[in-house]
């Protein structure tokens, strides 16, 4: 798929901007500080619903404005479809498509795209929540009624948690009486059905690993992802213990021991809420042990086979490919191999500082970003 035209009124340092985007390698170029990363970032927010740089929806919003826009219209086989977003400084942000009022949670049904920054390093190197939110984020592409379940899951440990911490002051018997079994039942069935399909898309996801990364580091050092499920995680085997079947057991006769010590901590133990994803390259860990290049490399290969897998198995066919400031950060030929791999997807966006940092084999339609504006080179 791709975006054919964009268009963003207050949102971060611009005004308002309008540009039509081609198929294929989209450059825009400038000196930091002007604005690519701010473009990239307002397309990437349409897939994602949420910034790669920030938590707060409010920096999106241009400094002094109540509101920021983002309008898209995006393109997949012959369906065009409208997007809009409206950023509300105070109050909900709202949500269009083709002009009719829609959920923001819905987006992942119309478009996706998959972002490749230099804070993807946080992936291997960062907290567990970001390992996690990157598969849930590629499951959710696959499978948009997960949006659904993520959220009602969250709902649910909050619930849970703020029910836990009121029964800490509470006698036995009224424990006992609470309806903490109630969300005891919610939880578990959303855990069975997240946990589910975090394994089933690791699983199709390995394999695209292991050839990205061969193909990006130029080596074979056997990449490896699997889910450490947090109900099993003090025993070596981690997830190969995980069947559908006994897990809702397991977690809920987990849960029933813990009872205790959950409301002692006023907080729920166990569930998706608590699991990672474990990297290893030649069977080690690469959190503490990969190298930097060795780091960027299963990156690339991460998101290089995220990107692939959307290509074979969405109805969206290819996601749109966004380079935000990646190819300064690597070495000659890590570029080359990246570039190479990217371009049989239908539109790559890539930002740079300056030209020298593209790769040869790097073609396309450019813009130049300054303060604020962006125009066709
Ligand atoms: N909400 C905002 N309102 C106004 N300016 C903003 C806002 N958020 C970021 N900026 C400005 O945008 C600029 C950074 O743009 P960015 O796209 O990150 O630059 P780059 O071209 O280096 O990628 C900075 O000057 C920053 O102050
Ligand atoms: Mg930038």
């Amino acid at each position: 798929m791709r975006v054919q035209n964009l268009s963003v009124t207050d949102f971060r340092n611009y005004g308002q901007a309008s540009l039509t985007l081609d198929a294929g390698v989209t450059i825009f170029l400038g000196p930091n500080g002007q604005g690519k990363t701010n473009i990239v970032e307002a397309i990437h927010y349409l897939s994602s619903l949420s910034s790669h740089r920030i938590s707060q929806d409010v920096a999106l919003i241009k400094k002094g404005a109540e509101q920021g826009i983002i309008r898209a219209n995006v393109v997949s086989a012959d369906r065009s479809i409208l997007l809009e977003v409206e950023l509300n400084k105070s109050g909900r942000n709202r949500a269009q498509v083709n002009q009719n009022s829609a959920r923001i949670r819905d987006f992942p049904r119309y478009f996706s795209a998959v972002l490749f920054a230099p804070e993807d390093l946080q992936l291997v190197r960062g907290e567990p929540e970001l390992r996690r939110n990157f598969i849930d984020d590629i499951v959710v592409a696959f499978a948009p009624r997960m949006a659904g379940v993520y959220a009602d899951y969250d709902r649910v440990i909050k619930q849970r948690n703020t029910l836990l911490k009121s029964l800490r002051a509470v006698s036995a018997r009224a424990r006992e009486t609470s309806t903490l079994d109630l969300w005891d039942e919610k939880l578990v069935s959303l855990a069975v059905e997240i946990t589910d399909m975090r394994i089933r898309l690791l699983e199709r996801l390995a394999p695209l690993v292991v050839e990205n990364y061969r193909e990006i580091a130029g080596v074979d050092q056997h990449p490896n992802l699997q889910l450490k499920v947090s109900l099993y995680a003090d025993n070596e085997q981690g997830t190969t213990l995980f069947a559908a079947n006994t897990f809702a057991q397991d977690l809920t006769a987990r849960i029933a021991t813990s009872r205790a010590n959950e409301i002692e901590r006023g907080s729920s133990l166990f569930g998706p809420h608590r699991d990672d994803v474990v990297f290893e390259l030649n069977d080690l860990p690469t959190k503490g042990y990969a190298s930097h290049g060795e780091t960027w490399s299963f990156v690339l290969a991460l998101k290089l086979a995220s990107a692939e897998l959307l290509k074979v198995a969405s109805p969206l066919g290819d996601p749109v490919i966004i380079l935000d400031d990646v190819f300064a950060e690597l070495d000659v030929a890590r570029r080359k191999r990246l570039a190479q791999r990217i371009q049989s997807f239908e539109q790559c966006l890539i930002t740079c500082a300056v030209a020298e940092d593209l790769p040869e084999a790097i073609d396309g339609q450019i813009f130049v970003v300054s303060a604020g504006t962006v125009v066709p080179a």
